[in-house]
């Protein structure tokens, strides 16, 4: 494999300076690869830098120092080959499902043949084919998230960029979505960068697990949970049987709490 393949973050630092507020290190020589095909999650307190880094990968925001590359690419500004998903639900309410998934082709002027067969693949693995012609005022949060999921992916991104797009929903959507995600980026082998505060989440979802200390955010640990090989795919409760998991998982939540300490 080739190094400069996948995303490289090379010693990266965000410096945010408003007017006469004291300048805010939000990041600081932050440097990370994230190979092509794999999941890639950004976990560590509220506040640390994980949504600074994650814009930065999306060319939303620019680093103050060091470098950003994709596929040997430099980053130097939003880009197709980066899809990102928010949070919120950001479908469009006068479109219907499928105009909504259609919508990032139509912009980028695909050949409408092409754009048909792209989209019903991507209704289908989100599993919205029910509800194609539905509105999104129609869909519950979950679906809601999934038609925002299939519209990013239909652009066939490089990279797929998350940041914390479960955080709104409730535990057991939560979960089907999780399960969803990891089955579609399996078979499409998509490279994905999520941010997430939830160490089940991280473990569930990640091949690699970057760990950020706060207040400068920095990379402080790698983890990588190479266990799961041993768990049949996205069995959530052998997952979370597995010794190794219960191993991490205390380890990450002992750093949880000592960066809460830090901060305080
Ligand atoms: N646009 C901005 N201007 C000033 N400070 C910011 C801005 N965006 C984020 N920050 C600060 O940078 C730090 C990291 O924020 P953020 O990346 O949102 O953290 P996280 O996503 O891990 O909760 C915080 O201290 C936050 O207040
Ligand atoms: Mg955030």
């Amino acid at each position: 494999m080739k190094t400069n393949s996948g995303l490289n973050v090379h010693k990266a630092g965000k410096i945010f300076r408003a007017g006469s507020r004291q300048p805010r290190v939000a990041l600081e020589g932050v440097s990370l690869h994230l190979p092509p095909g794999q999941v890639g999650v950004l976990l560590g307190p509220s506040g640390c830098g994980k949504s600074t880094l994650l814009r930065m990968v999306a060319g939303l925001e620019a680093p103050t120092s060091g470098a950003l590359s994709l596929n040997g690419r430099a980053i130097t500004g939003p880009g197709r080959d980066r899809g990102m998903v928010f949070q919120s639900y950001t479908s469009f309410p006068w479109l219907t499902v499928r105009q909504n998934v259609a919508y990032g082709l139509t912009i980028n002027g695909d050949a409408s043949s092409l754009k048909e067969g792209v989209v019903d693949h991507f209704i289908r693995a989100v599993r919205l084919q029910d509800v194609a012609n539905a509105y999104p005022h129609e869909l519950s949060g979950g679906m809601r998230q999934r038609v925002a999921i299939a519209r990013t992916l239909a652009n066939h991104p490089e990279l797929l960029l998350m940041d914390e797009p479960f955080g709104a929903l409730d535990p057991e959507t939560r979960w089907q979505m999780q399960e969803l995600l990891l089955g579609i980026v399996r078979k499409e082998h998509t490279t994905v960068l999520l941010v997430s505060h939830d160490i089940e989440e991280a473990l569930y979802l990640g091949d690699v697990v970057f760990f950020l200390s706060s207040h400068p955010g920095r990379l402080r640990e790698v983890i990588r949970p190479g266990f799961k090989h041993e768990v049949p795919a996205g069995d959530r409760e052998a997952l979370l049987d597995h010794p190794e998991y219960r191993r991490l998982d205390l380890h990450i939540r002992r750093l949880m709490s000592e960066e809460g300490r830090r901060a305080a």
